[in-house]
């Protein structure tokens, strides 16, 4: 029996991860254990004995870490960096969860392990440097994934369901932006996806692991709206247009050139959330 200890609970991944986890499961969050505390890191995760930490917690709000850059630090690289130091002289896994936007979306064609890394923002750099933390350790994985969405939480997905019913009645249209393109991830496939990974035994590095193919977000929104049945319109904008306050890659679909579980596609996942939150009948 795996002994797993999950931080960041009631995020959207962590959730995903405790509906499937067998074994012993020890769910962290960030009003039981605020990760920038290290004594208190140390304890939990001594006091536990994991054999894996899925290490999910971490500051997103990616334009808010614009504002807050000090914020988006203490949390993403120091707390990451509480995590690995509490498990140094065990034989406890650590994995950390990065994002696509450690790239900086020039390439043109996904993005693989290999690629050179440039992140654009705060959120992103911070990201990248917790990326470091958890490589320095013997049993670190970092699992750089993109655009997740669940039917938990707050993601893309989810806001387009709320607003697209009072766009419809208004009848006016959505307006997303056309120009970012990524790999939209569902969080329960992530999750899937990872646990087999470990019960496999992959090796300690950095993987890609998100939704198949690609897509825009205005692509994503139409999908959204079309499984949910909802008449709107969407119209396509630009990423200046909507004037977001973090820069974002244009193109950071990933992809891998590792042995690693492959997800299914973005739609599939789209499917399965939307079908999750719309009540049937
Ligand atoms: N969401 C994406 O599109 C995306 C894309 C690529 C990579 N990722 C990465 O994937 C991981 C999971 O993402 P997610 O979407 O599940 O994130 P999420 O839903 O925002 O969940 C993150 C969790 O971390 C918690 N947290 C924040 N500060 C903390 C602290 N100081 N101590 C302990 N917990 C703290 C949050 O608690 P509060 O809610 O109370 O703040 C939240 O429960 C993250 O590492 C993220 O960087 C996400």
């Amino acid at each position: 029996m795996l002994r797993w200890f999950v931080t960041g609970a009631g995020g959207q991944l962590a959730t995903a991860f405790a509906k499937i986890l067998e074994g012993e499961v020890f769910l962290s969050g960030e009003a039981t254990l605020d990760i920038r505390d290290a004594d208190a890191v140390y304890a939990a995760v001594h006091g536990f004995a994991p054999d894996i930490v899925l290490h999910t917690a971490a500051y997103t709000d990616v334009d808010g870490a614009e504002a807050d850059p000090a914020l988006a630090e203490a949390v993403n690289v120091e707390g990451t960096r509480n995590v690995v130091k509490a498990v140094r002289g065990t034989h406890t896994t650590v994995v950390y969860f990065s994002t696509d936007y450690v790239f900086d979306g020039f390439k043109g064609s996904p993005y693989v392990e290999s690629d050179p890394t440039h992140p654009l923002g705060v959120y992103a750099r911070t990201k990248l440097a917790g990326e470091e933390e958890v490589l320095s350790w013997v049993r670190g994985l970092v699992v750089r994934t993109a655009w997740l969405f669940s039917d938990t939480g707050k993601n893309f997905v989810k806001t387009i369901l709320a607003a697209a019913p009072h766009k419809a009645a208004a009848g006016e249209p959505l307006r997303v932006v056309e120009d970012q393109v990524g790999s939209p991830t569902y969080a329960g496939h992530l999750a899937a996806a990872v646990e087999e990974a470990l019960r496999q035994g992959i090796a300690p590095g950095l993987y890609h692991m998100a939704g198949s193919g690609y897509c825009s977000w205005c692509e994503l929104a139409r999908e959204v709206v079309q499984l949910a049945g909802i008449d709107v319109e969407v119209i396509p904008i630009t990423t200046a247009e909507l004037g977001r306050p973090a820069p974002r890659p244009a193109f950071s679909a990933l992809a891998s050139e590792r042995p690693v579980p492959r997800l299914p596609h973005w739609a599939a996942g789209v499917a399965e959330a939307v079908d999750r939150l719309i009540p049937l009948g």
